[in-house]
């Protein structure tokens, strides 16, 4: 069977940005579309945590915003049914996770395969899950950093698009690598989106490839500081 190709949109996209928490990195990838660096408006900032800061942020900033509480849902995929619904109403074309911290069903991520991202703070495939400076720092590896990845219904194992090497340092805390993480994700985060409607992300099985502009051609997209 020939292997399935997927290339990003090359148009002014529609985006939703899902949080559960501060919201740093929605605040990063507004901040790069204020700036005119991506071809992009946010449509929507979704939360499942109705006092999450980043929805406040976003409205704040003037952005519709929508919560919908878990618990008014028979299960996770009535719950995810509706946010479809809600996305589709506003013709989203590409979901970016920012710190959101509920599993999607297979059912959302089928319906936005190679139209969803999420950013991880770990080189992925190494440190998938939760509270992962800490682990990296455990484990003793000397490098972990950040990446941003399209989802998949495997938890952080989808195509990885970006990824930022962070050093580990002797007296690093988790507080300390994770900022020095964060930095990164704000960096990349904002990057990968950029390429996504600039019709540049080439998506072949598991690996994905920026199309260069200058010569018709596609580069595997590893950038390290
Ligand atoms: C970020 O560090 C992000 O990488 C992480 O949560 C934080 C959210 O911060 N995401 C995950 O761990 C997902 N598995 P933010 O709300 O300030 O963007």
């Amino acid at each position: 069977m020939a292997e399935e190709i997927f290339v990003s949109p090359k148009k002014k996209g529609k985006i939703a940005v899902f949080v559960s928490g501060r919201g740093s990195n929605f605040m990063a990838i507004h901040d790069a579309i204020l700036a005119n660096k991506i071809n992009a408006d946010i449509a929507v900032v979704f939360s499942n945590k109705e006092e999450a800061p980043g929805l406040k942020i976003a409205q704040q900033r003037n952005l519709e915003t929508l919560y919908l509480n878990p618990k008014l849902y028979a299960d996770r995929d009535e719950y995810d049914k509706e946010i479809i619904k809600e996305l589709k109403k506003r013709e989203v074309d590409l979901v970016c996770l920012a710190g959101y911290m509920r599993i999607l069903t297979p059912l959302f991520c089928k319906e936005f395969k190679n139209r969803m991202m999420n950013i991880h703070p770990a080189l992925l495939p190494s440190f998938p899950g939760l509270h992962v400076q800490k682990k990296a720092i455990e484990w003793g590896v000397k490098y972990s950093g950040a990446t941003v990845h399209f989802v998949t219904a495997e938890v952080d194992m989808g195509p990885i698009i970006i990824q930022a090497v962070v050093p580990i340092l002797q007296d690093d805390t988790e507080d300390s690598l994770a900022d020095r993480i964060l930095k990164e994700e704000h960096k990349i985060y904002p990057e990968a989106v950029r390429l996504f409607f600039e019709g540049n992300l080439e998506v072949r099985g598991r690996r994905v490839f920026i199309k260069s502009s200058e010569c018709g051609d596609t580069q595997p997209t590893t950038r390290s500081k």
